[in-house]
Parts: structure tokens; C-alpha cells; sequence
């Protein structure tokens, strides 16, 4: 059967892996952006009902983070609005061990929808498509927490993983995490990215406290300095937010992608070469 599915999000990490994989299966995809047609705005609840019009299904990410202040009114108007349109399902895509998150999970889960809560641990994209990539390019990844151990997980698995339980019922209600296959630090990660690239790519360890200053430097707004002051110390702070999930592995039937084989075929799509071309 093919459904009308909105994805929110559907140009970010993510996002834009579901509609490549939804529309490949002959689903009917509407891209939920600011961009889009209709525009959809996270900050104009106004725009939600004409986005879910005549859809039966949605992706929802929301942006930046399901733990920021206003994060759960939106999700509530979100929800309201798409029980309102009709829609049969949607699917959350969470962050694992964010406490925070856990009450937007919970809005979804008693909005009256069916639903799917997708959990997820650090992107390994976030190296090459989000906040790091410019780190990696100067050669120079300046991070907190040297210490902690992230199973660190691919935005293609997550895509898949989306894909499948956003049109598969039996997935109604479940939480799934969705991890990589092993924990990694900061360290580790970087000097796989390095041999995979085959120039200086190092780690430097630095405080919570000189990356936001670092970030407020760079312009960057207050409430996004304290989103990664929170993601730094409440997430990966908890080593038992950490642990590796088989779910990408029970889902799909296949192992999840591992840091080098994300290295490998990132290397090949040359966005790490930008520094080089400079
Ligand atoms: N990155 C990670 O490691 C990670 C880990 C776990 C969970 N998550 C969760 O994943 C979600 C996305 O995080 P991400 O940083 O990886 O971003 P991303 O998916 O790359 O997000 C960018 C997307 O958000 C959209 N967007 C931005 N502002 C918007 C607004 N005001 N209204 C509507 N859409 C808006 C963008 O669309 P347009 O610009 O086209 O409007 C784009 O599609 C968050 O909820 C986060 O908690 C991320």
C-alpha cells in the first residue's frame, strides 16, 4: 500500500535519506521545510495544518533539539494538528538519553495517533553535514569530553530504520534506539576520520565552558550555546545514556555501519577535500 507521508525535517541529515528511500518505494512525499510547498516553520503553528492536509503519515524532527524550551508546545500543536487532518501514524525521531526529550515522547505517545518513537545517538554526520565538518576541514577538532564513549550512529541506518517503521504497523508503539555498533571517543572517531582522509586531522580536548565560549565568538544565539552545553554534560556525561542498542540490527536484518565504513564512504563524496581545493 502507498501512503502520502510528510517528512519533516526533509532536508536535513536525517530527513532527506527518508524521502530519498520513501519516494524510491513509490510513496507519495511531501518535504516538510521552511522551503517547501507549503511552507512548513516549526516557529508558525499556523503552517502545520496545511502541511499535513491529505497526508496519512509523517516523519517529525524537530529543530534544534526536542529539548529546548518550546519544544513540547510545538509537539502538542504538532500533534493535535495531525489528528485534526486525519493522519493514521507518526514517527518521533528522539535523542537517546535525553531526559528532556522524554516529555515530547510522551505527548506523541498519548496524542490518540499510533506512533513510533525512533531514538537516536550522536550522528556520525554531524562530521560531515552538521556543526563539526568545519572542524575536520581546519584539521583541528576542539571538543569536550575526551573522556566520554558515544555510539556514535549513521544517518543512513537511521533513514532505513524510519523508513521501514514509518509504513510497517507492527512497529505501533515501539521505542526504537538506534545506535552504531561500538562506542567510540571523541579521539578515536577522529583519528579514523584522519587515515581515511590521509592529512593532519587531530583532537584537541577542551572544557564545556571554552567551546561555548567559543561558540558565542562565533555569533552563534545563546539558546543553541546552551543546547550543546546541555548535549555535552547531561548526555554525553551519563555513561548510561551510552550503551550500544542491537535495534538497528533487529530491524533492518544487518549489522550497523560502523565509524570506518561512514569514514569510507564519506571520503568518496569529497565534502572532507573542501580544505584542500581552499
Ligand atoms: N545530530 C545529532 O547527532 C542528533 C542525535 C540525536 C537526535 N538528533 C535530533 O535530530 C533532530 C535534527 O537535528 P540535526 O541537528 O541533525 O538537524 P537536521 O536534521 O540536519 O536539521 C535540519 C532540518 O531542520 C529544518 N529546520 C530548521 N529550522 C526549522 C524550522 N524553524 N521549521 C521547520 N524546519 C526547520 C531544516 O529545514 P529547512 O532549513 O529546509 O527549513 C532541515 O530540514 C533534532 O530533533 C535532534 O534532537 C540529532
Amino acid at each position: 500500500m502507498k501512503h502520502n507521508i510528510l517528512v519533516i525535517g526533509g532536508t536535513g541529515k536525517t530527513g532527506h535519506r527518508v524521502v530519498e528511500r520513501l519516494t524510491k518505494s513509490g510513496h507519495h512525499v511531501t518535504v516538510g521545510s521552511r522551503n517547501g510547498t507549503p511552507s512548513f516553520d516549526w516557529e508558525d503553528y499556523s503552517t502545520f495544518a496545511p502541511a499535513l492536509k491529505g497526508m496519512d503519515r509523517a516523519y517529525i524532527v524537530y529543530y534544534p533539539d526536542l529539548a529546548v524550551p518550546g519544544a513540547k508546545e510545538a509537539i502538542t500543536a504538532l500533534t493535535e494538528a495531525a489528528l485534526k487532518a486525519g493522519l493514521e501514524k507518526v514517527v518521533l525521531l528522539s535523542g537517546k538519553g535525553e531526559t528532556e526529550a522524554e516529555a515530547c515522547e510522551q505527548i506523541v505517545a498519548n496524542s490518540g495517533l499510533n506512533y513510533s518513537l525512533v531514538r537516536a545517538s550522536w550522528f556520525n554526520q554531524n562530521f560531515s553535514e552538521g556543526a563539526f565538518l568545519d572542524f575536520v576541514l581546519a584539521g583541528q577538532v576542539a571538543l569536550p569530553m575526551p573522556n566520554a564513549e558515544i555510539p556514535f550512529v549513521d544517518a543512513d541506518d537511521i533513514a532505513e530504520v524510519v523508513t521501514k517503521v514509518l509504513v510497517d504497523d507492527s512497529y505501533n508503539g515501539k521505542t526504537i534506539t538506534v545506535t552504531g555498533p561500538k562506542k567510540l571517543t571523541f579521539k578515536q572517531v577522529v583519528s579514523v576520520m584522519e587515515h581515511a582522509i590521509g592529512r593532519d586531522v587531530k583532537y584537541i580536548p577542551i572544557s564545556i565552558e571554552e567551546f561555548k565560549t567559543g561558540m558565542k565568538a562565533a555569533g552563534l544565539p545563546d539558546s543553541y550555546v546552551w543546547l550543546f552545553g546541555y548535549l555535552f554534560k547531561e548526555v554525553l556525561g551519563n555513561p548510561d545514556n551510552q550503551e550500544v542498542s542491537h535495534d538497528v540490527e533487529k530491524v533492518l536484518g544487518r549489522k550497523a555501519t560502523s565509524f570506518e565504513e561512514y569514514a569510507q564512504k564519506t571520503l568518496a563524496t569529497g565534502v572532507w577535500n573542501q580544505a584542500i581545493v581552499q
